[in-house]
Parts: C-alpha cells; structure tokens; sequence
C-alpha cells in the first residue's frame, strides 16, 4: 500500500465491471477516489465495501455536458484530480444494415463526447497544476475491427487517437496520458447488446463472453492501470494493450 497516498482518483463507470475494480484497486494502494456512474446504489455499495472516507460518490450521467462541467468545477473545489479514469462505455453491437441510429448515437455520446467532457472536466486544473494522469479506456477494438463492431470499433479508434493526439500536447505541461486497451474483460459490458444475433455471437459457444470462457477479469485489467499510474517521473507508459491469452485478434 500506499504510493497512492495523498492522490485524488475520478474514476467514470465505477458502478460495475473495471470501474468498479479500479476503484477498489486505487483506493486499497492509498488513493481518495470519487466514483461516478448512473447507478447510484451500486457506487452506494462499493463506497461501504471501500469503506466511506476514502471514496467520494458523485452519480453522473457522462453525455450530461452541463452536468459534467458542473461536477468538474466542484471536483476542482474539492482541490483538484490527480488521476482520471476515464472508464464509462457501452457496447450495443449490431451489423451495420440494422441501422440501429439510436444505438450509434448513444455510443458516440458516451464513449466519445462523455469521455471528452471528463478529460474537459480535470484538463485545466491539471495543466495549472502541471500535473496530472488522464486514463483512457480504449480496446483492442480500437486496433482491430471486428464485423458487427463498427461504431464501437470507430469509437474506440477515437479514443485511442484522441489519447495520443492529447498524449503530444499535455507532455508540455506535465500531464500524463495512457490508453487502456483491454480485449475481452468479464463485465456486464455485453448486457448493452440489444441485438440478438450479435449478443449470441459473443455470449454463445465460441463467443469471447461465453460461460466459462477464461478471458480477463476486471482486477486484470485494474492492475494494468495501477502500473500505469505507479510509474516515475521519467517514464509515461502511453498504451497498455492487454488480451487474455485465449484471444487471437
Ligand atoms: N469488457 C470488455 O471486454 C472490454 C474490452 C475492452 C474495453 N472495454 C471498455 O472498458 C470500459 C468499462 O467497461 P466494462 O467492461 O467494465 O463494462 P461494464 O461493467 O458494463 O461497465 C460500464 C460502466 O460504464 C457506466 N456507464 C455506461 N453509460 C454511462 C453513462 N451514460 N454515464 C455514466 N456512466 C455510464 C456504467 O454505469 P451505469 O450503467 O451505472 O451508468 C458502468 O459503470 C468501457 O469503456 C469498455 O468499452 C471493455
């Protein structure tokens, strides 16, 4: 325990999955961390399992603009993040001629627009400060494509040229920016898959999210982000590509 100490942790999307393991992670190594989702129960829950004074809960809807501005004022009062996990996403997978607009847009708004209002959010204080670590959760699926993955895949594309692109700029003053980009995880990710036949594809036999299928577990990847954030000075690890060791593409 305790390189952590005395650091402040927003972690978006803690109400379940990898979030939620961050949390859990960061706040056990020393961190304070203010866990956001629009589950408020669930961040009720993990703040008991946490234990209160180390985790603050701020429910948020992240395609909320207003309301994600507001929060990043009032984390800012609170005296500032050290470290953004920028976590929330969602998955509706469905082919392309389903033309499933409503789904597009809503994984735009959340895993593009809402993580940029949450980097909109800590960025200023952090650069005043010349410190600071934005996480950003990216996927393989920001390397590869996938049939049925289109927009998902765009957006995770986006989120990891968004990560490098911010990578250029904040190195000038002293913030630090990594994509995390697991594969498969064990989450309730795959429950955002309204389309049947993709959801078959991916929760039936041979699919990553099959039962019992040995893929990631959430503290996998929490731990690929604590050593993101427990690295010197000198060292800025930009990319974390994690797969479990099952997965070929
Ligand atoms: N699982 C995988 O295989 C995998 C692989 C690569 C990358 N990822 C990425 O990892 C991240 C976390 O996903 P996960 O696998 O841990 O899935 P998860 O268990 O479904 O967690 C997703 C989190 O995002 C939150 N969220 C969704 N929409 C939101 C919104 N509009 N506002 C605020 N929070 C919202 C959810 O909370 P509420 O519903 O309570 O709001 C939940 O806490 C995502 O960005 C995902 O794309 C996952």
């Amino acid at each position: 325990m305790s390189d952590l100490q005395g650091l402040r942790a927003w972690i978006t999307g803690a109400s379940s999955g990898i979030g939620e393991a961050t949390a859990k992670l960061l706040a056990e190594q020393g961190a304070e961390v203010i866990v956001s989702a629009r589950r408020k129960e669930r961040l009720s829950e993990l703040a008991k399992q946490i234990g209160e004074s180390k985790v603050v809960v701020k429910p948020v809807n992240v395609t909320d603009r207003a309301a994600m501005e507001a929060l990043g004022s009032e984390l800012e009062s609170l005296g500032g993040i050290d470290i953004l996990v920028n976590n929330a996403g969602i998955m509706p997978l469905a082919p392309m001629l389903e033309g499933r607009v409503d789904e597009w847009e809503q994984m735009i708004d959340v895993n593009l627009k809402g993580l940029l209002y949450a980097i909109r959010a800590v960025l200023p204080g952090m650069a005043s400060r010349k410190r600071g670590h934005i996480l950003n959760l990216g996927s393989v699926a920001g390397r590869v494509t996938f049939p049925g993955s289109a927009v998902y895949c765009g957006t995770k594309f986006g989120v990891r040229a968004i990560s490098d692109a911010l990578r250029k700029e904040a190195l000038h003053y002293g913030v630090r920016v990594t994509d995390i980009e697991p594969g498969a995880v064990a989450t309730e990710l795959h429950e955002s898959i309204g389309h049947q036949g993709s959801r078959e594809a991916v929760t039936g036999e041979g699919g990553f999210y099959a039962p019992g299928a040995d893929i990631l577990q959430p503290q996998d990847i929490a731990q690929a982000i604590l050593y993101a954030v427990s690295q010197p000075k000198r060292v800025a690890v930009n990319e974390v590509l994690v797969r479990p060791f099952i997965q070929e593409m």
